[in-house]
């Protein structure tokens, strides 16, 4: 049996012969299905990417249909029950689990890049008191290439790593420095002493105190979230990741497009539209009348579905374990029997069944961020922090792929044909 795939072009009654590897043939193989001379050749039209693998990748294995979900080969599981957010970003940029002094090291460089120029204090102040923290960070990372032209020039692996730890580092700085201007609060620097989670609790919420203590559940369940946001393959901010960076821009700009896909509420803005959606439901009585709304398409059930997910999403089981620790340290959110109770009835209803419809990873996270003191305005942002690690292994990966270029799609052109310019007075 040949791997691969015999194609015949009724149109010339010509026959070709694709190798498949893999399981995937190379687009560029149908150009050489022409009619003539003249025929550009055959091209694959697929809006919105539904089934082209852009390319090879060893990052993050999903099978959809089963459920599962790997970092190199880790599943997702294991990674949020027993590492912490650093060491699977390390996993995820280096490939392996580091060992202890590798880790070590890898902590300590990220802690010590934690600190932003004050400049960039200078133009938070510049913005409204109302921007959206989303807007003021991806403004923010996209000014750090102006804090560091080097990383435009420079492209060999030394350089390489100093931005990846810079932008691990002071992702959470920028985040939570917008978050206090909303609040009109002073900046909080980072305190070296504590976990990359604990330390972001502290640059949001410490008030007077001296020295902030993070609550154990809600920087542990903080960290799992963190481990379970931090790739994810080929999703929308990825490939916005890869495509803008591969015209060879810097990293920081490459994350702020990025961090610009993610902030859409079909994508990381999912669970903002969850808790404003559950909100708006209010109490379990008024569900059955959503329902109603979403079947007849006058609204969208936020937090369920997912393009590649066509079963329960494994970081929805993860994070409503977490959803338990941390409102036993809180209150428990009055949302709550809301999340479930919709839960419940969508995953008994024929609609949601037979499009296989089942809570993704944003149907939980929002109530728990929620209970954790966070506002909704933050919560894209808190989806940014933990990607940027995936973003940035993406990124590796493809600056040491040969057969990457810059990314650059066919169009089937639809417009008019060829036509003379009509000077003013003769335009009906
Ligand atoms: N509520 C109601 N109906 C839905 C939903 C939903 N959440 N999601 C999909 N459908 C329906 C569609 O209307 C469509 O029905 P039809 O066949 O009758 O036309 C069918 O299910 C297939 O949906 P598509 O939109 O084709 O699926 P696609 O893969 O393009 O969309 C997406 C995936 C964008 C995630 C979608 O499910 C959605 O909008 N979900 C809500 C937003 C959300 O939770 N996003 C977070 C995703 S996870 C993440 O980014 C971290």
């Amino acid at each position: 049996m040949a791997d691969t795939l015999t194609v015949t072009d009724n149109r010339t009654g010509k026959t070709y012969e694709v190798p498949i590897t893999d399981g995937a043939i190379r687009a560029l193989d149908l150009r050489q299905v022409r009619t003539g001379p003249d025929d550009f050749g055959l091209l694959a039209y697929d809006p919105a990417f539904m089934n082209t693998a852009s390319t090879r990748s060893a990052i993050t294995f999903i099978d959809g249909d089963r459920g599962v979900l790997w970092y190199r080969g880790y599943p997702i599981e294991q990674l949020a029950e027993r590492s912490t957010y650093l060491e699977v970003a390390y996993l995820l940029i280096h490939g392996e689990l580091p060992t202890e002094k590798a880790l070590a090291d890898w902590t300590w460089q990220v802690t010590h890049h934690t600190w932003v120029h004050e400049n960039v204090k200078k133009f938070m102040d510049g913005f409204h008191h109302d921007a959206h923290p989303m807007s003021m960070l991806i403004s923010a990372v996209a000014a750090l290439s102006t804090f560091y032209p080097d990383a435009r020039v420079n492209r060999d692996a030394g350089h390489r790593a100093l931005q990846v730890h810079r932008l691990i580092a002071k992702m959470p700085t920028l985040t939570a420095f917008a978050y206090r201007h909303t609040l009109g609060r002073p900046c909080v620097y980072p305190d070296n002493d504590l976990s990359y989670a604990g330390n972001f609790l502290n640059m949001v919420f410490r008030t007077a105190d001296a020295k902030y203590a993070p609550p154990p559940a809600l920087e542990r369940a903080l960290d799992v979230l963190f481990i379970l946001h931090a790739d994810h393959e080929q999703n929308c901010s990825t490939n916005a990741m890869r495509s803008v960076a591969s015209s060879g821009v810097d990293p920081y700009s490459a994350v702020a497009a990025a961090a610009a896909a993610l902030y859409g509420p079909l994508h990381g803005g999912a669970n903002e539209a969850v808790l404003k959606m559950l909100r708006s439901i209010g109490s379990p009585a008024r569900i059955p009348d959503f329902i109603r709304q979403v079947k007849t398409g006058e609204a969208r059930l936020m937090g369920f579905g997912h393009r590649v997910y066509k079963n329960y999403d494994p970081r929805a089981r993860i994070i409503k374990g977490v959803a338990d620790a941390v409102f036993a340290a809180t209150q428990p959110s009055p949302l709550l029997p809301v999340a479930l109770e919709l839960e419940r009835i969508a995953l008994q209803d024929d609609y949601f069944v037979t499009r296989k419809l089942y809570p993704n990873v944003d149907f939980y996270s929002g109530l728990i961020y929620d209970a954790m003191g966070f506002p909704v305005e933050m919560f894209p942002a808190l989806f940014a922090i933990p990607r940027t690690a995936g973003w940035l292994a993406q990124w590796l990966e493809m600056l040491g792929d040969p057969e990457q270029k810059i990314a650059r799609p066919r169009q089937v052109y639809t417009g008019p044909d060829r036509r003379d310019f009509v000077p003013m007075e003769r335009r009906a």
